[in-house]
């Protein structure tokens, strides 16, 4: 099946990065808010980083031009029944989810793809909420969505081989690397990856050491690009407290369970970069580790 026109729910951290990758590939591209200020906070991202691309002259003035020419953003979700392919990238809850499915399934026309780029749902317990088990899959992406080239594609026990191959192509055509993982919690990389971030906020809870410490260690000592605690910062810790609280659910597993910190750091609106303060305080020039009385 070709994907001519793709539909993105959110317009967040993902699903902004998300949007500018399938209009820069060329698609017809668009995007679903619920407020005209959220929208115009993703476009921002998205201007910040094509701007930036064509000052280091990666792109010209031109692709630009033509990748925004691409994008339409929206309040309607009526706008999207004549997508293709539309990746949901809204808050990790299921019932926000769940409606939206619900919706466009009744709005869209037999062939389109419906696909969540969830964390930790398990993609059936969306699919179910539909009447198009076998078109719909995860398609995982990952944050910078510009720049990491994973894409975790997500089969059901109900999703067709078709719609598998025709969502590894169109991963190919937005210039990302798919590979396929079965529908458990967490995918293939958080399975791995949610734990050692919940250690790197047990680890400060218990005082092994401080935030620039933990971090230091892990870049210096693993060359990971980031420590876990500015990469806490990044995802959101917000939506970290969701895919945490997801992933416990699932797996009744202690090493899935939210620390009581992130919890308290979610309550006091702590959400990382998106809010200007989590681990770090980002109102400066340069980020400051937070003093959180331990
Ligand atoms: N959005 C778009 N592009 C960005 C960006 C952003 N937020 N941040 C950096 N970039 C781009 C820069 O423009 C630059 O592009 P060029 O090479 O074309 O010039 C490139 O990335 C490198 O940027 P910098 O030199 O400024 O910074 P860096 O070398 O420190 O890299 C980084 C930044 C790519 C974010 C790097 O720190 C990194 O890889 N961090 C780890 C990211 C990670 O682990 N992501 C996975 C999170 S988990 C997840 O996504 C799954 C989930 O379900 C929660
Ligand atoms: P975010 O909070 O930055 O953005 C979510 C956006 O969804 C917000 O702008 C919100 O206004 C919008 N939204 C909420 N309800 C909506 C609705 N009914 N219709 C339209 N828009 C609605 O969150 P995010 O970090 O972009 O995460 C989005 C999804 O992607 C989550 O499922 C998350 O688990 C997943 N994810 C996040 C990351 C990450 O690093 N943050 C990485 C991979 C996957």
């Amino acid at each position: 099946m070709k994907i001519r026109k793709v539909g993105v729910l959110g317009c967040g951290l993902m699903g902004s990065g998300i949007t500018q990758v399938c209009a820069e590939a060329g698609y017809e591209t668009v995007v679903l808010e619920v407020e005209q200020r959220f929208l115009d906070k993703g476009f921002a991202s998205i201007e910040k980083n094509l701007s930036r691309a064509v000052e280091k002259g990666k792109i010209t003035q031109e692709a630009k031009a033509k990748t925004w020419s691409l994008i339409k953003g929206t309040l309607n979700i009526e706008d999207l029944k004549d997508c293709d392919l539309i990746i949901e990238a809204v808050v990790e809850d299921l019932k926000v989810k769940n409606e939206m499915f619900s919706k466009l399934d009744s709005l869209c026309p037999e062939h389109t793809i419906l696909a969540s780029n969830t964390s930790s749902l398990t993609i059936m317990a969306m699919a179910a909420s539909t009447k198009r088990q076998d078109r719909f899959c995860g398609l995982h992406f990952f944050n910078p969505v510009p720049v990491m080239k994973l894409v975790e594609v997500v089969r059901t026990i109900a999703t067709s081989q078709q719609t598998i191959d025709t969502c590894f192509e169109f991963c190919k055509s937005i210039g990302k690397e798919p590979i396929l993982a079965k529908d458990n919690s967490g995918f293939i990389v958080n399975l791995l990856l949610v734990p050692y971030l919940l250690d790197a906020i047990r680890a400060l809870e218990q005082g092994v050491a401080s935030i620039e410490d933990i971090d230091k260690g892990m870049v210096l000592g693993c060359n990971h690009p980031m420590g876990p605690l500015t990469l806490l910062d990044f995802v959101g810790l917000d939506t970290t407290y969701n895919i945490a609280n997801i992933m416990f659910e699932e797996y009744r597993e202690k090493r899935y369970a939210p620390p009581p910190l992130l919890k308290k750091m979610v309550l006091a609106g702590y959400y990382g970069r998106k809010s200007g303060r989590g681990f770090y305080d980002y109102s400066g020039e340069k980020p400051v580790p937070v003093d959180l009385g331990i």
